[in-house]
């Protein structure tokens, strides 16, 4: 009796699928290709799913890409942290955990916000309801041994009172809420910004969608994102957060970290802030970022996480 070659077992099929090729391809891609696959099959087969349900799963993927959002569920299913745990370990298995956090860059950092040296403020041409709170921040940054970096490039960017950070959000100036800071001779940077209260997910979208079907809430506690290069440092991907948030402690991203907390002062006299417009006392964060020295090229990398793939 001769075997069909084209009537298969799931076993045949899944084995036919990693197997089949008419060249080496790639075999990192390969191997992840043959990983993922099985496994899906696996969970198929397990969860006994229907053919409704997988193409209900296929709809929602083609709409979240559509949407832009695949960035906003990888963050709401731990991935992001998943990889700063991972890089965490691995500093800390050679020795090298120091300095300030990592905390995950999101998806939506944007390219060429304005640069200005030493300080900015954030909100000066903003369509903002001034509902939030100003706050200056303050501080230095540091290398390893505690010594300033002169010239580092800071980026800061973060949301309005509606959730909306510029460039994804209808209605926002280009790079609203969006600088990018060099600091001075003494590693010195500063910045005013009106702070939001907090982020959410977009209603409506292939994210809330599946977040409800979770059960889950999309919320992120008020946070400010940092992207810091440095020649011969490692480039930090961090967030601070402020406390006493709704959902300081419940972050749907997973994101915070102790030791980003802010200390926030209030009702700081404006004096010495002029420059910055502050006219009025205000919330104010002192808050110094340390570096790591570069151990790799890859360390020194000024890019963000998709420009790193995208280039
Ligand atoms: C998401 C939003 C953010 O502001 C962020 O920093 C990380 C993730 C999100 O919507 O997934
Ligand atoms: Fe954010």
């Amino acid at each position: 009796m001769t075997q069909s070659k084209n009537e298969f077992s799931q076993q045949q099929l899944l084995e036919r699928v990693n197997s089949v090729k008419i060249a080496d391809g790639n075999p990192r891609v390969r191997a992840l290709v043959a990983r993922v696959v099985t496994d899906l099959f696996k969970a198929i087969d397990d969860m006994d799913v229907t053919p409704d349900e997988f193409w209900a799963a296929t709809d929602w993927l083609a709409r979240l890409g559509a949407s832009g959002q695949v960035g906003l569920i990888t963050a709401g299913l731990g991935f992001d942290r998943l990889l700063d745990i991972r890089l965490d370990e691995a500093d800390a298995k050679a020795g090298i955990a120091a300095g300030t956090p990592r905390a995950i860059e999101g998806p939506l950092y944007v390219a060429g916000a304005p640069l200005s040296k030493g300080e900015a403020v954030l909100d000066d041409d903003s369509t903002l309801l001034g509902t939030g709170k100003v706050l200056v921040m303050e501080g230095q940054v540091l290398d390893h041994e505690g010594k300033p970096v002169a010239h580092a490039l800071m980026d800061v960017w973060h949301c309005n009172e509606k959730g909306g950070y510029s460039h994804f959000f209808p209605g926002m100036k280009d790079f609203e809420l969006r600088r990018k800071i060099e600091t001075d001779a003494q590693g010195n940077y500063r910045f005013r910004t009106t702070l939001a209260p907090g982020y959410a997910i977009p209603p409506n979208s292939p994210t809330s969608e599946l977040f409800e079907a979770l059960g889950r809430h999309g919320h992120r506690p008020a946070h400010i994102h940092f992207h810091v290069v440095a020649e011969g440092k490692r480039t930090l991907t961090t967030q601070i957060n402020i406390p006493g948030d709704t959902y300081i402690d419940d972050d749907f991203a997973f994101a915070t970290r102790d030791g980003l907390v802010l200390s926030i002062e209030h009702g700081v006299a404006p004096t010495g802030y002029e420059s910055l417009g502050v006219k009025a006392p205000v919330e104010r964060a002192k808050f110094n970022f340390v570096m790591q020295k570069a151990v790799s090229d890859s360390d020194t990398d000024p890019r963000t996480r998709m420009e790193r793939v995208q280039s």
